[in-house]
C-alpha cells in the first residue's frame, strides 16, 4: 500500500500538526520511557543516543525522552537521566541533534521523585516529599520540605529546561503523574501541610503551577510545553479525577500548550499507569473514558497514554474528537520502527503483548529491551538446537 493511500485510510493520524510552533510529522508519540542507559550521574551516554536514534529513524511524531531529575536528590532509579548541571548541555545535544538530522522532535520530560526513591538511590540527600508521609510502594519516609526547598526545586525545574532549551530540545514535558513529586503535592493523601501548598484544592495546586510558572518564564512564551498528568491517582485518599480536571483547567488558563492524559501511581495495583491485558480493541487506551472528561473542561491539546495499540482505534478516537495526539510506550520497546511500519500499510496492531518484562530490562547493563521477545528468541534457538 502507498503512504497515499494509507493517508485515505486512516487520514488525521498522519497528518503534520503543530504545538506552539513545534511541527509534528504525525499525530503519534513516544511516552516517556525509562531506559537505564544514562551514567550512574544522569549524564548522557552514547548508548542513550544509539537508542533514541532509532526511535527516531522509526518516524515517530514526538519522541518524549525518559524522565530526566532536576536535582540529584530527586533521582528514582537508577541510571536513569539527569540534567542538574550546565556540563552536561553538550551530551544531550547529541540526542537532540541524532533527532533532528531524523526529522523528528524531542520533549525533555522532567521530574523530581519526592518520596519515591530508594535511600541508595539518592546517597547523600534526604528523600523530601511535601508531608512526612511513609511512601506505600517504596516504603521511604520523606522528609516534609521547608519552604526554601519548596522553592529550591521550583528554580531546579527552570534551570533544567533552561538547559533542555540550550541542548536543542523542541519542548518541555513536566512529569505531573505517577505519584511522583508534583503528584504528591497534588494528593491529600501524601500532602497534609496546613501552610498555602496544603489543604485546599487551590492550595494543593499552587506548587504545580509554580514549577510551570518558572519553567514558563525561563523558556519564554513561544516554547511547548506538555505535563503528564493524572486522571485518578486510583489509590485510597489520592487525587481524584474532580482534582486533576481542577488542575487541567487552572493549567490552561495558564496557556500550558498540551497535557498528556495517564493514571494512577504505582501503588494503585492492577490500575496503575502501564496495565496488563489490553490485547482487545475494547481494552486499548484504558483512560480514554476520562479523556472525555477532560475534553469537556480544557480546549488544550490532549495526548492519550495506556493501552494505545492499533491504528484502527485510534482513527476511531480521533474522529470523535476527544484527543489530538496517542502516546505509547511499551510497543516503541518492541518495535521502534512501529510508526513506519503502519505507515508502510501493514496496519496490525503492536506487537507489544504489555506483559511489562521490559521494566527489568532497564536495571541490565543492556538497558531498555523487549524481554518477552528475547524470550521468544532463545525459545526458537532451542527448538534449533534440539
Ligand atoms: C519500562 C518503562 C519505563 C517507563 N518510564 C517512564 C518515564 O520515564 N516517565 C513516564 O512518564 N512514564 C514512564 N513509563 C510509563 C509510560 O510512559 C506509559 O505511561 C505507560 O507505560 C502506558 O503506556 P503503554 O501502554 O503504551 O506502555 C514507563 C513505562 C515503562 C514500561
Amino acid at each position: 500500500m502507498s503512504s497515499e493511500e494509507i493517508a485515505t485510510i486512516i487520514p488525521a493520524l498522519f497528518e503534520e500538526t503543530e504545538i506552539n510552533g513545534m511541527t509534528l510529522r504525525n499525530r503519534i508519540v513516544r511516552s516517556a520511557t525509562w531506559e537505564g542507559l544514562a551514567t550512574t550521574e544522569g549524564a548522557c551516554t552514547d548508548q542513550l543516543v544509539a537508542f533514541i536514534s532509532r526511535l527516531a529513524e522509526g518516524d515517530i511524531g514526538l519522541i518524549i525522552s525518559s524522565f530526566t531529575y532536576v536535582l540529584p536528590g530527586g533521582r528514582g532509579l537508577p541510571k536513569m537521566s539527569g540534567f542538574d548541571r550546565d556540563d552536561y548541555v553538550p551530551g544531550y545535544r547529541k540526542m537532540t541533534d541524532a533527532v533532528h538530522a531524523r526529522g523528528g522532535k524531542i520533549a525533555l520530560q522532567l521530574m523530581h521523585a519526592g518520596a519515591q526513591t530508594r535511600m541508595k538511590w539518592i546517597e547523600g540527600h534526604s528523600p523530601l516529599a511535601p508531608s512526612a508521609v511513609e511512601d506505600r510502594t517504596y516504603r521511604t519516609v520523606p522528609r516534609e520540605m521547608t519552604i526554601g526547598e519548596i522553592e529550591e526545586i521550583i528554580e531546579a525545574f527552570g534551570q533544567t529546561a533552561r538547559r533542555g532549551a540550550e541542548a536543542g530540545f523542541d519542548a518541555i514535558e513536566l512529569h505531573g503523574a505517577h505519584g511522583y513529586l508534583l503528584n504528591q503535592f497534588l494528593s491529600p493523601y501524601t500532602n497534609r501541610r496546613t501552610d498555602r501548598y496544603g489543604g485546599s484544592l487551590a492550595n494543593r495546586s499552587r506548587f504545580i503551577s509554580e514549577v510551570y510558572h518558572r519553567v514558563r518564564e525561563t523558556v519564554g512564551p513561544e516554547f511547548p510545553i506538555l505535563m503528564k498528568i493524572n486522571c485518578h491517582d486510583f489509590v485510597d485518599g489520592g487525587a481524584t479525577l474532580d482534582d486533576w480536571l481542577y488542575l487541567a483547567q487552572r493549567l490552561s488558563e495558564m496557556n500550558i500548550d498540551a497535557l498528556e492524559i495517564s493514571g494512577g501511581t504505582p501503588a494503585s495495583g492492577k490500575f496503575g499507569p502501564n496495565r496488563t491485558g489490553v490485547g482487545t480493541m475494547k481494552k486499548q487506551a484504558y483512560f480514554l473514558p476520562q479523556a472525555r472528561e477532560f475534553r469537556r473542561v480544557v480546549d488544550v491539546p490532549l495526548v492519550l497514554v495506556g493501552g494505545v495499540r492499533s491504528p484502527e482505534r485510534m482513527e476511531q478516537i480521533l474522529a470523535k474528537g476527544t484527543v489530538d495526539y496517542f502516546s505509547m510506550s511499551r510497543p516503541f520497546v518492541r518495535e521502534p520502527h512501529l510508526v513506519k511500519r503502519w505507515q508502510g500499510g501493514d496496519l496490525s496492531k503492536a506487537k507489544c503483548i504489555s506483559c511489562n518484562l521490559c521494566f527489568r530490562t532497564s536495571l541490565e547493563e543492556t538497558g531498555l529491551t523487549c524481554a518477552y521477545e528475547q524470550k521468544l528468541a532463545a525459545k526458537r534457538k532451542g527448538a534449533r538446537v534440539r
